[in-house]
């Protein structure tokens, strides 16, 4: 799979996800579970784009304002991460928890929007149709691999998240 299609998908699920979280009301417990796995789909994503994607971008940078869009990519990822630090402290779905949940969606929908316009633009210049085969199929096996590791599950995550509750 061509690392775009890649991107892509993993874009559609989670905006499905973080649809369904925008739906909960505050206090229901689903927004917990759905926190964690927009959390761990997020963070694979996040972790394969700046292993493979970004620095394949940045090493063909030509034009500093090339660079610019690339290190703008990542600066969003690190805003993406804070806020996801805060849903992981196993608090409780309430108000505050929901505020956070949007403002994740917010920014999330903002950084799918400009990558798959301006940086997947970016890699139809700079890369061809093999390299982007190759990268896909590179990161595809990256993603399996980090979803199986204990670290990036979420159900190893839960419980942590109930001693913490309260
Ligand atoms: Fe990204």
């Amino acid at each position: 799979m061509d690392v775009l299609t890649l991107l892509k998908n993993d874009h559609k699920t989670v905006g499905t996800l973080l649809d369904r979280a925008k739906r909960c009301d505050p206090g229901d417990g689903r927004l917990t579970d759905l926190a964690d796995e927009i959390e761990s789909a997020l963070t694979v994503h996040a972790a394969i784009e700046e292993k493979y994607f970004y620095p394949t971008l940045r090493d063909r940078a030509e034009e500093s304002d090339e660079a610019v869009d690339v290190f703008e990519a990542y600066t969003e990822h690190e805003l993406i991460k804070k806020l996801i630090a805060l849903l992981k402290s196993g608090r409780q779905p309430d108000e505050q928890f929901k505020a956070e949940v949007q403002v994740l969606a917010e920014n999330v929908t903002h950084h799918v929007k400009e990558e798959e316009s301006t940086i997947f633009e970016l890699a139809r210049q700079m890369l061809d149709a093999e390299e982007l085969e190759e990268l896909g199929t590179q990161m595809q096996a990256a993603k399996s691999r980090l979803m199986r590791s204990p670290r990036t599950s979420s159900s190893k995550k839960r419980p942590s998240r109930r001693k913490t509750a309260r």
